[in-house]
């Protein structure tokens, strides 16, 4: 596991696009693993002036997000769809054809679950994975549990990230209670995962996660075990790393 450590958000952000442009430029038709969250913002902001600028392109890529709320329609300004149309989709040369974030809507959720897994593997695998991390050390939405649930599924959130989530809705009680996510062994799948970290609040989760023991009721601790892991944060997310 590689850290690099930035000063501030907008160059940790601005490192963790340089990672993204340099796998896009080695392989110009890789599959992206995508997340969601305050975090990648200012990520996303900078691939799309890389796009304006003519450094990158995202022609041939293929995207694959992490997970999506159950109940919220595509066009509902909260899901991820629409988080990742407003963000990065709309703003760079994708073909949307070629992008993916999991349904979170409709009756047959274990259907969708393995087809979301099947249009992974067709695709070729996940090239780069980008995952943020939760203040319960939650990836995509994989809440601590007792194991590390592998493939693709649907779960219930916890109260603290229906709480943390909230923050983005009118009120808490809008915040869905359920959502679907990759599995622990999606996520580590990918061939490369790049993770990013920000602010104070995340230090101590960050430290716990990728310093303590590698147990499911801190999902992001699996990420010790992968091969190809970049954890991107600035000074105060690294704050409390003993290295
Ligand atoms: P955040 O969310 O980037 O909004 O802090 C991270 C996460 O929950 O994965």
């Amino acid at each position: 596991m590689k850290f690099v450590i930035m000063p501030d958000y907008d160059q940790m952000s601005r490192a963790a696009a340089d990672a993204i442009v340099e796998q896009l430029t080695d392989k110009p038709d890789s599959v992206l693993g995508l997340a969601t969250g305050s975090t990648p913002i200012g990520m996303y902001a900078s691939l799309v002036s890389d796009v304006e600028a003519g450094k990158v392109s995202f022609a041939d890529v293929s995207t694959f997000n992490l997970d999506e709320y159950l109940g919220l329609e595509p066009t509902h300004d909260q899901s991820y769809r629409y988080f990742m149309n407003d963000n990065l989709f709309d703003h760079v040369d994708i073909d949307k054809a070629r992008t993916h974030v999991p349904s979170g809507i409709g009756d047959a959720m274990e259907e969708i679950c393995e087809d979301y897994e099947a249009k992974i593997a067709l695709a070729g695998g996940i090239d780069l994975q980008v995952l943020g991390i939760g203040n319960n050390g939650h990836i995509g939405f994989n809440e601590p549990r007792e194991d590390f649930p592998v493939m693709t599924h649907t779960i219930d959130l916890t109260e603290s990230t229906i709480e943390a989530n909230s923050r983005l809705f009118d009120s808490i009680d809008e915040v869905p209670r359920q959502a679907v996510t990759m599995g622990i062994g999606t996520i580590m799948g990918a061939r490369r995962i790049i993770v990013v970290a920000n602010g104070k609040g995340k230090a101590g989760i960050v430290a716990q996660a990728f310093t303590g023991p590698v147990v499911p009721e801190v999902p992001a601790s699996v990420l010790q075990l992968h091969p190809n892991v970049t954890v991107f944060l600035d000074a105060e997310a690294a704050s409390e790393l003993d290295m």
